[in-house]
């Protein structure tokens, strides 16, 4: 088995991975959702929106329980919180403790009743079927054991609960993919340094993204985790992709 892992376009041994992510995390924590604005031209908030959409979240008081993991700043949280009814109850975990007070002080300023827990994807301080939907933003290529924090995703849902996962994906757009990686490789470092003061910071975010695997792959490791009626959707040409998969 190899013990080793990709950070960004270093092997590093699987088990420093996380460590060196939570720095990174650390480091951008508190101008996050700030740098996600500027490097996305503000798209990032339609993907995130179409991941909500995709939830199918019951209006009113009908009790629904939904997981957005690693869920750092909340900001899927507060969209879920905020499209669905009363008896919509959202649990962020992250196992960033920076990354979560920002999310607290944002859901206490909205007005919203969510959860932080701070917890590894790999080994979830939560129940067994407890959720009727687990979410996951820009999360999954961070996380060390991938395997792992998908059967934990499957472990938490309730049968017939629905996994949504939105990750940057494969660009498959002639033209649009040059652009995207001059743009990606040129830009986004430089926006980092000037932002948030950490250029290795997004350095990692623009090389983690190349290594992730296409989405077909992706899928397929779905599917292994035990998920049923898996599928994908490419959203913005490529840029992202929406997976999805029920336990069934
Ligand atoms: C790019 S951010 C995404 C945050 C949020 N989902 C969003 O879309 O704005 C990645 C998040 O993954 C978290 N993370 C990394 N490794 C993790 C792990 N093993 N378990 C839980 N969260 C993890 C980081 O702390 C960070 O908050």
């Amino acid at each position: 088995m190899d013990k080793h892992a990709d950070f960004g376009n270093r092997r590093v041994p699987l088990s420093d991975k996380q460590a060196l992510v939570d720095d990174v995390f650390q480091s951008v924590a508190r101008r996050y959702d700030l740098m996600n604005d500027l490097m996305s031209g503000g798209l990032h908030r339609a993907w995130k929106e179409t991941l909500v959409a995709a939830v199918n979240l019951p209006k009113g008081q009908h009790a629904f329980a939904a997981l957005d993991l690693a869920g750092g700043t909340g900001d899927v949280a507060l969209r879920i919180a905020q499209a669905g009814g009363r008896g919509t109850h959202v649990t962020v975990a992250d196992i960033n403790p920076e990354m979560l007070a920002v999310g607290r002080e944002r859901a206490q300023r909205a007005g919203h009743d969510i959860t932080f827990v701070e917890g590894n994807a790999e080994a979830l301080p939560l129940p067994d079927r407890s959720f009727d939907a687990v979410t996951i933003a820009f999360g999954i290529r961070n996380v060390p054991r991938i395997d792992a924090a998908l059967a934990q995703a499957h472990r938490v849902l309730k049968t017939g609960g629905r996994f949504l996962c939105l990750e940057f994906s494969s660009v498959d757009v002639p033209g649009l993919d040059r652009l995207y990686d001059l743009y990606s490789l040129n830009v986004i470092p430089a926006l980092g340094r000037a932002v948030t003061g950490d250029a290795e910071a997004y350095r990692y975010l623009v090389e983690s993204i190349r290594k992730f695997p296409r989405p077909a792959v992706f899928a397929d490791m779905i599917r292994g985790a035990g998920f049923r009626r898996v599928s994908f959707r490419p959203l913005t040409g490529g840029i992202v992709a929406l997976h999805s998969g029920w336990r069934l």
